[in-house]
């Protein structure tokens, strides 16, 4: 997008940290962001209106009351391309975890589908409050990005964890987060994610332990990289996020009609979600009672990612999981052949710690012969380094 200015809202909440996202406005206009800055009432006793419409050229509103008429939350919401908040106080956590929509800044947060990245800056005991934590765990699980807070010399005489952190590492964090390229503009990508699980009967199923973390994670990065993104989740806790599509299933054959309906106009498919390879041949309509649960008659569920990629046009991107305990570049290469893909992730599991977990390590192999080895890390990461791979062939096979 060089060349061409970014939109941006920069919200700031009312801690003495204010006065410090005048440097950080400054910055990423350095980088050619476009910035609106919409402060919360209570900031205004920190930094006023006046310098924000100087330093970022544009008219600075705290309330919805202004400007009735061009109907301001919606129409930034629609605009921006992500909503940076910093500093973000204790409260606006809290009214943000409560959906609160009772000043400008809550009603664009409210309307946005985009990106939103939280800068929390407080006294540590308020940050280490456990309601504080709580309210960061539950934003985090909605798809916000949240910064730590820096450790060190606070307002007073006392430190510890909640400083502001410096300019610079914001804005590094905060491009990490919305993607510095949006090189999936456009582009359809759909995901599967989470474990499919068949019935025995009205109370037990065949399941496994798939969190969803990976695929999530994937259609996160997806969305910050400027993609359309529809994920199919089967029996995962984790919540809707916003910009992403997210049609919930449970068994294998629901996985495979949700995925086959949204094939065609897709550019990307990722097969993150542990399928059952199996499911009883008929699902008892009563409890099965104990003396009768001996031996469960299994019939095999179709490989969805096979029949995807068997049927799928030469444009489209294929990528796959896997899971290996040994012997993992061959094996992967093996299902990567059989199964027709572009690229495949085969995690490491060797030690069991990919479940549920929030990091993972694997080979990541595509079918031009490279093969990459990554090292323990965040399934975020994972995540980038697969979409980086898939903008590559994406490149080489629609160029
Ligand atoms: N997969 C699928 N449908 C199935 C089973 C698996 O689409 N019925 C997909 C998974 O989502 C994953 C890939 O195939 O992207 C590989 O899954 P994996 O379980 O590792 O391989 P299997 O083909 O089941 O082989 P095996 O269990 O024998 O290793």
């Amino acid at each position: 997008m060089s060349g061409t200015k970014r939109e941006i809202v920069l919200g700031v909440g009312g801690g003495i940290a204010a006065y410090k996202a005048c440097e950080l406005l400054r910055r990423l206009q350095d980088l050619d962001f476009s910035i609106t800055v919409v402060p919360t009432p209570s900031s205004l006793n920190f930094v006023g209106a006046a310098t924000w419409e100087a330093l970022s050229g544009r008219s600075v509103s705290t309330e919805v009351w202004q400007d009735v008429d061009k109907v301001k939350h919606v129409s930034l919401a629609d605009q921006a391309e992500a909503i940076i908040i910093a500093p973000t106080t204790a409260d606006l956590l809290a009214r943000l975890v409560q959906g609160r929509a009772d000043d400008l800044l809550t009603n664009v947060v409210s309307a946005s589908s985009k990106p939103k990245f939280l800068v929390p800056a407080m006294h540590p005991q308020m940050w280490l409050n456990p309601t504080t934590q709580a309210n960061v765990e539950i934003l985090k699980s909605r798809g916000f990005a949240v910064m730590q807070p820096a450790t060190g010399r606070l307002t007073g005489e006392d430190s510890g964890v909640g400083r502001f952190p410096e300019s610079q590492q914001i804005i590094a964090a905060f491009l990490e987060h919305i993607g510095s390229t949006q090189d999936l503009l456009g582009k359809r990508i759909l995901i599967s994610a989470g474990g499919t699980r068949e019935a025995i009967d009205p109370v037990r199923y065949i399941g496994n332990r798939s969190s969803g973390k990976q695929g999530q994670a994937l259609a996160i990065e997806a969305r910050n990289r400027g993609a359309h993104v529809t994920m199919v989740l089967a029996n995962s806790n984790i919540a809707d996020v916003a910009g992403i599509q997210t049609l919930r299933v449970e068994t294998a054959a629901q996985m495979h009609g949700a995925l086959k309906e949204n094939m065609h106009d897709c550019d990307v498919l990722i097969m993150a979600a542990a399928v059952s390879d199996a499911r009883p041949t008929s699902v008892a309509q009563e409890k099965i009672k104990k003396a009768d649960l001996q031996s469960i008659d299994l019939v095999s569920n179709l490989d969805i990612l096979k029949d995807l990629s068997a049927d799928a046009k030469d444009s489209q991107i294929i990528v796959g999981f896997a899971a290996e305990t040994s012997d993992l570049e061959n094996l992967g290469l093996a299902k990567l052949k059989s199964k027709k893909l572009n690229l495949i992730y085969v995690n490491d599991v060797s030690n069991g710690a990919v479940f549920a977990s929030d990091q993972s390590a694997g080979f990541l192999i595509s079918d031009d012969g490279q093969s990459t080895y990554i090292e323990q890390t965040s399934k975020a990461k994972v995540a980038r380094n697969i979409l980086d791979k898939v903008v590559s062939r994406l490149s080489y096979a629609n160029g």
